[in-house]
């Protein structure tokens, strides 16, 4: 199966992203060499998906570095840490983005008694390896989640965790097409979620472009569908995931995890180590973001609720370690107690140091 499509890539001096918000119906590629036009696609969600956010966020910050009008290397830390400022504004969940920054400011920082010309590469080099590495931890996070998955498995699925959401092949989405090749997966149930349709739009487009069976359902059909015991597993992705071992993800991933314990079908979230947030002690703490009403009242454009109705609107919501079967990361598969398993991950040194405050 080859990769549906390259999220987010670094092409000869400038950042080029696939505008998800075309998806399926255009395919459209854009080329930038403006950071601020990698912010305004990330908090308009032409770019998302963490990990797929924190390499755009990386390769913004080397944008920013490159700007022609940069003349001494006190303008290059000045630009610097107006992008790091401006980038760390577009969205507030997913932790990727913070590490991914904070990342490309240490590397700065290592460099910074060099020459400018040293500057620049080092630069590029930790946004290569920050994505280089994101590759390499869907490709493990495929492979051990794939060892979880019974042959013959109905899958269900929420938001979208594929290449689009990462720099490789995906989280949950790499565990999925992992267990296909291996002929486990007999069908996919895919959730439109609500309200951006990531699951409608994005996923079932991935998925069938890798020729698996995918089965569209409303969001609200997930109880029924467990009920009748059509589902075997349950595999969502993270956004940020705490020292405890709770997770927030897509709005509606919690109410997923209730169902799954109710019927007792195994609920497994896969994310890479860039993820999870030790800083964060419990997932009180991960703020969540909300969006703005029109985003519900509207659909493609048009009005579907009454004009002047209340909308709350948070994208993102928390699912308590309790209900989390297992988590898997690249660097393992976690089981609970997750406070123990999590201080336990042998992470890679840079996933350390990105998620430090
Ligand atoms: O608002 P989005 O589309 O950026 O939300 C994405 C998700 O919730 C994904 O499930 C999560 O980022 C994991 S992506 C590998």
């Amino acid at each position: 199966m080859e990769r549906t499509v390259t999220s987010v890539e670094w092409v000869a001096g400038k950042v080029r992203f696939i505008d998800q918000t075309k998806l399926p119906g255009e395919e459209v590629s854009v080329e930038t060499s403006d950071y601020r036009v990698i912010a305004d696609a990330i908090r308009t969600l032409q770019i998302r998906g963490a990990p797929a956010i924190g390499v755009a966020a990386a390769f913004a910050v080397l944008l920013a570095v490159h700007d022609k009008d940069i003349a001494s290397q006190q303008d290059l830390e000045k630009k610097l840490y107006e992008a790091i400022n401006y980038l760390s504004q577009t969205r507030p969940t997913a932790v990727n983005l913070f590490g991914a920054l904070n990342r490309m400011r240490r590397a700065y920082e290592q460099a910074s008694s060099s020459a400018m010309v040293s500057i620049w590469s080092h630069l590029e080099l930790e946004a290569r390896a920050i994505q280089q590495e994101d590759v390499e931890a869907c490709r493990k996070i495929g492979e051990l989640g794939a060892e979880l998955i019974q042959q013959g498995s109905s899958v269900l699925t929420h938001c979208n965790t594929g290449a689009l959401a990462t720099a490789g092949d995906g989280t949950a989405q790499s565990i999925i097409t992992t267990a296909a090749r291996q002929n486990k997966i007999l069908r996919v149930f895919v959730d439109e979620t609500r309200p951006h349709f990531q699951g409608a739009r994005l996923t079932s487009w991935e998925l069938m472009k890798q020729g698996l069976e995918v089965v569209l359902i409303t969001d609200s059909t997930a109880g029924f569908l467990m009920q009748q015991k059509e589902v075997n597993a349950v595999i969502v992705g993270a956004d940020r995931i705490a020292g405890n071992g709770d997770v927030a993800n897509k709005i509606g991933t919690y109410p997923l995890a209730v169902l799954a314990e109710r019927h007792m079908v195994p609920f497994y979230v896969a994310a890479p180590t860039s993820t999870i947030d030790v800083n964060t002690k419990t997932g009180e703490q991960i703020p969540v973001e909300e969006r703005k009403a029109h985003e519900v009242t509207h659909v493609s454009g048009v009005r579907i609720a009454p004009e002047g109705v209340k909308v709350f609107a948070p994208v993102f919501d928390i699912t308590q370690n309790g209900l989390v079967t297992a988590i898997i990361t690249e660097c393992g598969i976690l089981k609970p107690p997750y406070v123990e398993s999590i201080a336990g991950l042998k992470r890679q040194p840079t996933q350390a140091v990105a998620n430090e405050t």
